[in-house]
């Protein structure tokens, strides 16, 4: 008898074919949405999940599903799992790491460059009919190239994210866990390690891509805005939680810093409504992986991952080792 998984979102239904090859598969196509309870109740006889951050999987998730084997998450992040927990259990956690790193780096330098440039904000301008003459002073604004850029979680994302600065000129610093082999800085525009705050008062622009973690909720607040240039942008493509959304709401408002791009927030999809009264802020749904080819390899990846944990293989990214038992 094949094991049965749940699929707890919509998917590209190939991948669905993919997996009823391997597994008996309860998918939900129809994208309800699932609260704690429901999750629960489908999960039960299950041996596995095809899930990803939009579900939470707790401690008592796993106490209520004693049949689950593996949870794997079509998402490089994973703190909506907790992992101590699912270890506890015996069950299996994977995510999805590299196969989107350059997909996500090129939406950070989207956003970097689309609120630096002020698009958002001139476009609506253009669309409202307000373009009467052209004007040396429209929409003035600070330059990308040539400017120092700041990371902040210099994962593999952040080294693809910096070595795209290359072609602009830009210097590069960094501030993560552990310091770079050399090597790596070196393939990352020559990337300099500083600390938090001095990486602050130095970049132009700030991109965050480190995971969230209780260690990092709230890393940026008011006190890290106030260190940063009144010409800087910050760019969120982590995390919601890592930005105290409130905070940077009041720094965009005062002219603390002059702009950011945001993709992730406290909360999503519910956002703080403050930000829609600001124009100098770039918001988008959390879709810095959402490339075709990106999104659809982070679903095989997904799928491969949940195949090998029920058919008694090591998943090729499992992030607790200490649950596979060959
Ligand atoms: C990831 O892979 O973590 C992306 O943010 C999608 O959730």
């Amino acid at each position: 008898m094949k094991p049965k998984v749940l699929v707890t979102r919509e998917t590209f239904p190939e991948v669905i074919d993919y997996l009823a090859q391997h597994v008996e598969v309860e998918h939900n196509q129809n994208d309800e949405a699932y609260d704690e309870a429901e999750l629960m109740r489908r999960l039960q006889g299950k041996a596995g999940v095809f899930a990803n951050p939009t579900h939470r999987f707790a401690g008592e998730l796993f106490a209520a599903c004693p049949e689950l084997k593996a949870v794997c998450n079509m998402a490089v992040g994973y703190n909506n799992i907790d992992v101590p927990a699912a270890t506890a259990a015996g069950v299996m956690v994977t995510n999805t790491p590299d196969v989107l790193n350059e997909t996500t780096a090129d939406f950070g330098w989207t956003l970097m460059m689309a609120a630096t440039r002020r698009v958002s904000e001139s476009e609506h301008f253009l669309r409202a009919g307000q373009w009467k003459r052209w004007r040396y002073d429209d929409f003035l604004s600070a330059d990308v190239h040539s400017s120092t850029l700041g990371i902040i979680g210099m994962g593999r994302i952040g080294q693809a994210i910096a070595r795209r600065s290359m072609g602009f000129n830009m210097k590069v610093v960094y501030h993560n866990r552990s310091r770079l082999a050399p090597e790596l800085e070196a393939a990352a525009n020559h990337a300099q390690y500083l600390g938090m705050e001095e990486l602050l008062r130095t970049a132009d622009h700030v991109v965050l891509v480190l995971p969230y973690s209780p260690a990092s909720h709230h890393l940026i607040g008011a006190k890290q805005l106030a260190m940063m240039k009144p010409t800087a942008t910050l760019v969120n493509i982590a995390r919601g939680g890592i930005v105290d959304d409130a905070a940077l709401i009041a720094a965009l408002r005062s002219g603390t810093i002059a702009a950011a791009g945001i993709d992730v927030f406290e909360n999503e999809p519910a956002f703080n409504s403050d930000f829609l009264t600001l124009k100098n802020v770039v918001l988008t749904p959390h879709i810095g992986s959402a490339s075709v080819p990106t999104r659809r390899a982070m679903a095989y990846l997904t799928a491969d991952n949940l195949i090998a944990a029920l058919s008694g293989q090591r998943p090729p990214n499992l992030l607790n080792p200490d649950t596979f038992q060959p």
